[in-house]
């Protein structure tokens, strides 16, 4: 600067001290705050990480949407329940792309879509239960975060229904357990009550007028005992193959036999007893041997014989038919006696089980339950066709079984 014609110097110093240190107080804590920044986002992520983990090893399904209706977070599970669903599954989809989904997955209309939504948007927690096509059993329950968050939880209960079901089957299976021993005892007590009446009647007639009695008199006597104590013997036996069957006692012998002559003989006998029926015999079409139980058979043959017998009360034919199917040998009774109601067909075969139409004619409902059973060890069937006041024809069939060789 110039000054009354000299050049002057003009020198000013600062002391910048504070300056400088503040400068370096600031880099110093943005360093530090860098630094906390970044543990922080560090330990963050990997208590997301964590987070993400735990909900991936959750066994169930979870999806968590923000208030928005967004999905936020999902599972690797959630697909596992719904695999139909699996596509829509993406972060930032809403709610009711999700709902809809789920819903033409599963075949579910307009009215459960809008009642999910609605129950969803209430902001109450609740629970359902619902079967999959796949016929497995999931437990939905829907909660609901302070921050307006709402959140899936969908859990795999099939095996707790599977224990349901079982539970409620054997609690059913008790109670007609109970029910079958009151009928049973019914059954026995009214069954045994006649043939002793019978014997009983029998034996006072000998006693009051012994003298007076022929020998005629006493042979028919004795026979109507005889009959009577026949009946009885018949019914213990019939109980105690149920039982033995019941408890899988009896001895399955399947062997080669000669079916035709086990239900000629079968024949023979009830011929020798109906004196007012005819049996009439078509067995040619039977192949010579099959494997079977011989025992069984006799037992299946004098159920359905006899039933043909005993529910023709006026008498008539019997045809006895036994012919070859592929792969199965077959053979039926028909009567033309009182007949099945069609209602009460598909009960025949319960124990106890007895038509209407059977009134009047003694029986226990046995029979055909033991035939059923016997033939379901020979893995056959038996097939009903009837109609009330017309007769009956029944039908079993057995499968072929190969042949030993020698
Ligand atoms: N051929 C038939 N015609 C008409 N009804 C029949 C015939 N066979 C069976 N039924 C009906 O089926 C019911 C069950 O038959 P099932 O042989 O099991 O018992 P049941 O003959 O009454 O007694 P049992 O145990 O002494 O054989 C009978 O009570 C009868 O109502
Ligand atoms: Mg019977």
């Amino acid at each position: 600067m110039t000054l009354a014609g000299r050049k002057v110097f003009t020198v000013y110093l600062r002391d910048i001290t504070e300056r400088r240190q503040a400068e370096a107080e600031l880099r110093a804590y943005r360093e530090q705050l860098e630094d906390l920044v970044s543990r922080r986002t560090l330990a963050l992520v990997s208590a997301e990480e964590r987070l993400v983990t735990a909900i991936n090893t959750f066994k169930g399904g979870f999806a968590l949407y923000d208030a928005e209706e967004r999905l936020s977070i999902a599972n690797e599970n959630l697909g596992r329940f719904m695999p139909e669903v699996l596509p829509h599954v993406r972060i930032g989809v809403s709610m009711e792309a999700m709902t809809r989904a789920i819903a033409a997955a599963n075949g579910l209309g307009e009215d459960w879509i809008r009642e999910r939504l609605a129950l969803y948007r209430s902001h109450e927690e609740f629970t359902a239960q619902r079967q999959l096509r796949n016929g497995q059993w999931i437990e939905t329950s829907v909660r609901h975060t302070p921050d307006g968050s709402t959140l899936f939880i969908i859990t795999d209960i099939s095996q707790h229904k599977q224990a349901e079901a079982a539970l409620r089957q054997s609690l059913a299976r008790e109670k007609e357990l109970g029910q079958l021993q009151r009928e049973f005892v019914s059954m026995t007590s009214h069954e045994f009550r006649t043939p002793l009446a019978i014997i009983d009647a029998s034996i006072q007639r000998i006693l009051r007028r012994r003298a007076q009695l022929s020998s005629t008199d006493f042979d028919a006597l004795g026979g109507e005992i005889r009959a009577a104590v026949t009946r009885m013997v018949g019914l213990i036996d019939t109980i105690l193959d149920t039982s033995r069957i019941d408890s899988g006692t009896i001895q399955f012998n399947p062997q080669p036999c000669d079916l035709r002559q086990a239900i000629t003989d079968v024949c023979k006998r009830q011929q020798a007893l109906a004196t007012r029926h005819r049996i009439i015999l078509d067995l040619a079409r039977l192949p010579d041997r099959i494997i079977a139980d011989a025992v069984f058979m006799d037992q299946i043959t004098t159920n359905l014989l006899t039933n043909a017998v005993k529910y023709s009360p006026n008498g008539g034919d019997v045809m006895v038919r036994g012919w070859t199917e592929s792969g199965a040998v077959a053979f039926s009774f028909t009567d033309s006696g009182v007949g099945i109601p069609s209602d009460e067909l598909a009960r025949l075969f319960q124990r106890f089980f007895r038509a209407r139409t059977s009134t009047g004619i003694a029986g226990t409902g046995i029979g055909l339950y033991i035939v059923k059973r016997l033939l379901d060890m020979h893995h056959g069937t038996i097939h009903v066709a009837s109609k009330e006041g017309c007769g009956s024809t029944i039908t079993v069939r057995l499968p072929v079984v190969e042949m030993p060789i020698g």
